[in-house]
């Protein structure tokens, strides 16, 4: 009798302690600016959100990497899972038990492509990303053991947001750039999407089995492109171009890879829709603009970076943007409002709550 007490309890125990690991299910990023959580402060960059008034919004009031006025789009779905946000990989702080949590490898100015953002430097490119993840997978092993370090990550959600500066930031960064003296466009996003692809097999090597895919907003319409490359406020063409051949093509190929591995490893987000919306009708989602940025200056507050010293706007919520490139902290949110409940207009083949319940029922 005693002795079944103690399997009884023994059983809760393991239930209680499922459950646990269940609601903490672990979360990893990877890419670019818009989802680095930090990394880039430990680097020797000139990509780095660590100086006023970056943060300004964060609880702390104090800039952490982020590349907002406060929280930024993994952060709002680490709220979704109920899970605390990911510390950037490079960040002391991770150690020990808030490993399990998972980690985020993003690092802003990265491309698809390893020749995108050499002006940052010293940035830690796609395939180094892939190569913390394995150190880390290593370090939760001799934490946890090797086979519920393994479950961990099988089990974890991930996000992967890059592309956009394999434009910005390479193709379309000089006129005459390397790439584009190589490359049509249609030529060159057909490459891109082919190297995408196979980071995103390995990220399937590596253990990824839910993964945020997203595609590139609508990249002629940022305040920066409005500054260089606009007379009269309207959307660079060149760039609407491209994003307009990537985006389809990203979800097409998340479709070829879905159907040769037999399982819906990767989510197509469209952010492209999501931002266009705030584009065409900002007030509609309670921004007085979606063309000038709050921090910046120069004609949209587009031209350089952000800094003390530029036009700050006193209400960080009715902006679009809150720098030349990043969508503000309130934009985030409904970005990551669309990823949760979205329709499959914006999330393909289902957003973040259906995602969450059939994974819940494993
Ligand atoms: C980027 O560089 C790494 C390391 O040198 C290499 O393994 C990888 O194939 C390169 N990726 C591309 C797209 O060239
Ligand atoms: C997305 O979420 C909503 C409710 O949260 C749900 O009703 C809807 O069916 C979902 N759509 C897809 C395509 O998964």
């Amino acid at each position: 009798m005693a002795s079944l007490v103690v399997v009884m309890v023994l059983l809760g125990a393991f239930i209680g302690h499922h459950q646990a690991t269940e609601a903490a299910r672990a979360f990893f990023v990877f890419g670019d600016s818009l989802v680095d959580n930090g990394n880039n402060n430990y680097l020797a960059t000139t990509a780095r959100a660590d100086a006023p008034p970056y943060g300004v919004d964060y609880p702390t009031h104090r800039p952490t990497g982020r590349f907002s006025n406060g929280f930024n789009i993994p952060d709002f779905i680490s709220l979704k899972i109920g899970s605390e946000p990911t510390l950037p990989y490079l960040s002391p702080e991770l150690t020990g038990e808030k490993l399990l949590v998972g980690a985020n490898f993003a690092s802003a100015g990265i491309g698809v492509l390893n020749d995108t953002g050499v002006q940052f430097i010293n940035i830690i490119r796609m395939y180094r990303q892939f190569q913390y993840f394995q150190q880390y997978q290593q370090r939760v092993a001799a934490l946890i053991g090797e086979d519920q370090a393994k479950q961990l990550v099988n089990q974890a959600l991930v996000l992967i947001t890059v592309g956009g500066n394999d434009f910005v930031n390479n193709y379309y960064l000089v006129p005459f750039s390397a790439r584009s003296r190589q490359y049509a466009l249609p030529d060159y996003v057909t490459y891109v999407i082919s190297e995408y692809r196979k980071l995103l097999l390995q990220l399937y090597d590596l253990g990824a089995r839910r993964v945020l895919v997203t595609g590139t907003g609508p990249l002629g319409c940022v305040p920066a492109e409005l500054a260089l490359r606009s007379s009269n406020g309207q959307c660079s063409a060149e760039l609407q171009r491209a994003a307009g051949l990537f985006n389809p093509q990203l979800i097409e190929m998340i479709k070829g890879l879905n159907s040769e591995l037999g399982a819906d490893i990767f989510i197509a987000v469209n952010t492209q829709q999501t931002h266009y919306n705030f584009i065409t009708n900002p007030q509609a989602f309670g921004f007085v603009t979606s063309k000038v940025a709050c921090c910046g200056q120069g004609p949209y507050n587009g031209l350089g970076l952000c800094t003390a010293a530029s036009n700050l706007c006193p209400n960080r919520d009715i902006y679009a943007f809150w720098d030349a490139f990043h969508p503000s902290e309130r934009a985030n949110k409904m970005i990551v409002d669309q990823i949760h409940t979205g329709s499959t207009e914006y999330m393909y083949p289902m957003n973040l709550s259906t995602i969450m319940a059939l994974d819940s029922r494993v």
